[in-house]
């Protein structure tokens, strides 16, 4: 195993096993405000939605984790299989490790097996702000290739790399390479925080762009410079396991970038929202709030480590939680629910 299988490779065993999420959810600011009129029948309640072109059956795209290392195959397996079986979209994790050994190719590859209606390719914007504008066309292309993507997500990761003991915390050039990406490729590009969230200015930035959407991968659930903390104290690198608790609970919180990135791109941009959902009712208070679609990573992790059956019950009790909050504040469809009342003042 090599050093960035080993990384990926930790990076769920320690996102299993330690506690890595941010000391606050900030989806308990949000409050949905009870309808106890509500006029509706819950059996009426339909959760389709359109995103990218694709129809999707519940508004839950399954956030990119995991692929480059022998297990991530089946955890991939697992969850698309269940993004299959519920029609919600699903992204994979950075292919990076796939562009410079075929021989992890397959365990991304997998879910191209699989009916998944918007399935989202990934790389990370430090990686590719090292590559001329050849190489970085080529491997977009190879990478979409690879798992038949809808979509290529550009993952802002800076939290990460500058806490990672072997970070890359390469930046400068990122916003032109993402501007020429959007304008050049052939599929639509999104731009994905991975926790801690995206504000109003980085937003007004990329709607200059061509990019077709926005995951604003908000701070409040999993925290990379947790995961990082924990991988330094593995190494004994003493500046990070410092770093990894100081910032642990640095960024923006997710209900905030929903509400700063769609009053930023005056709501014309679609916008995931990632970051801290745990149930279904979270999905409502971020559809509520502006988004279009919630993002799940860790609350789908250890189901999707067992098999597809655990993933599916999983989500079968997300998308029933989410019928049940659009019941009670009397919304029949998702268009009805962005006009429910909500109280949110952050805390933490
Ligand atoms: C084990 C693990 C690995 C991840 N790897 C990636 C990755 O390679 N690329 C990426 O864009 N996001 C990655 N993420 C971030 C998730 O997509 C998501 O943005 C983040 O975990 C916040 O969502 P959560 O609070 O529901 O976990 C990873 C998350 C986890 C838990």
């Amino acid at each position: 195993m090599n050093q960035t299988e080993e990384r990926k490779r930790e990076h769920v065993q320690i996102a299993l096993k330690k506690n890595v999420a941010a000391h606050h959810n900030y989806w308990d600011d949000v409050e949905l405000i009870h309808n106890a009129l509500p006029e509706i029948n819950e059996k009426d309640i339909t959760m389709s939605t359109q995103l990218f072109g694709k129809t999707l059956e519940y508004p839950i795209i399954i956030s990119g984790m995991t692929g480059g290392y022998s297990e991530g195959k089946k955890i991939n397996e697992n969850l698309a299989a269940a993004a299959a079986h519920f029609r919600i979209g699903m992204g994979v994790g950075s292919q990076r490790a796939a562009l410079e050994n075929q021989k992890l190719v397959d365990t991304y590859k997998i879910i191209k097996e699989y009916d998944i209606p918007l399935k989202i390719a990934n790389i990370g914007a430090s990686q590719m702000v090292l590559w001329d504008k050849k190489k970085i066309l080529e491997n977009a292309a190879t990478m979409v290739e690879m798992i038949d993507a809808d979509v290529l997500a550009v993952c802002l990761n800076f939290l990460q790399e500058a806490i990672q003991p072997e970070g890359e915390a390469h930046a400068k050039g990122c916003l032109e390479t993402i501007d020429m990406l959007s304008r050049e490729f052939s599929r639509p590009i999104i731009i994905k925080e991975s926790g801690a969230g995206i504000c109003g200015k980085v937003a007004a930035q990329l709607k200059k762009t061509k990019i077709a959407g926005i995951d604003v991968g908000g701070a409040g659930g999993t925290s990379f410079s947790a995961v990082e903390y924990y991988r330094a104290k593995m190494k004994g690198d003493t500046y990070n396991i410092r770093a990894g608790q100081t910032f642990w609970d640095w960024g923006i919180p997710t209900p905030s970038c929903i509400l700063d990135v769609g009053k930023a791109t005056n709501w014309e941009i679609p916008i995931i929202a990632t970051g801290g959902i745990r149930h279904g009712l979270d999905v409502a208070k971020a559809l509520v709030l502006g988004a279009h679609a919630a993002g799940i990573a860790h609350a789908l992790l250890e189901p999707a480590l067992k098999d597809t059956k655990a993933v599916n019950l999983e989500i079968d009790m997300i998308t029933r939680e989410l019928r049940t909050a659009m019941f009670l504040v009397g919304a029949d469809s998702l268009d009805k629910l962005s006009n429910a009342e909500v109280n949110y003042e952050p805390t933490g």
